[in-house]
C-alpha cells in the first residue's frame, strides 16, 4: 500500500506545477474505503485512458519528454490493488483537476465492536 500511495503522490507532484497543492483523502463508505490523490496539473487526455495502466505506457513517450519515469508505476499500482480485491481508476479534467483513487473492501471482524474480554 505504501508503494501504491508513493506512486500516486509522485505522479501528482511530477505532473503539477512547482508549488502546487496535492490533496490526499480517505473516505469510508459501506463496505469499502477510498483513498484519493488529487492534483491540478496537466491531466490525462481521454485518448490515453485505454492504455494508462499498461506496462511502459506514458502519455508522452517521446525522447524529448521533460518528465522522467518508466511508465511502470500505475501498472504496478493496479496489480497491488487488484491483489487486495480492490480497484483503481481516475477522473481527469486536463489542466484543472485530476483524481486517482483506489477502493479497498473493508473486512470487519465479526466481533470487532465487542471488547475481547468481557468485564466480570
Ligand atoms: N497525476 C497525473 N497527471 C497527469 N498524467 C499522469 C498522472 N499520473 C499518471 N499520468 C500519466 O500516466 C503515465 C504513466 O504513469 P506511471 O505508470 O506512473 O509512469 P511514469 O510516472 O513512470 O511515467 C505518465 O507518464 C503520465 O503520462
Ligand atoms: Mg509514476
Amino acid at each position: 500500500m505504501i508503494q501504491v500511495v508513493v506512486n500516486l503522490l509522485s505522479n501528482a507532484a511530477k505532473f503539477s506545477a512547482s508549488g502546487a497543492t496535492v490533496a490526499v483523502s480517505l473516505q469510508e463508505s459501506p463496505g469499502h474505503v477510498r483513498v484519493s490523490v488529487v492534483d491540478s496539473g496537466v491531466g490525462i487526455p481521454d485518448s490515453f485512458r485505454g492504455r494508462i495502466f499498461e506496462r511502459f505506457a506514458q502519455a508522452d513517450s517521446s525522447d524529448r519528454r521533460q518528465k522522467g519515469g518508466t511508465g511502470l508505476g500505475l501498472n504496478i499500482c493496479k496489480s497491488i490493488i487488484e491483489a487486495h480485491q480492490g480497484r483503481i481508476d481516475f477522473v481527469s479534467e486536463p489542466g484543472k483537476r485530476t483524481e486517482f483513487y483506489f477502493d479497498l473492501p473493508l473486512k470487519h471482524a465479526p466481533d470487532a465492536a465487542q471488547p475481547a474480554v468481557q468485564a466480570a
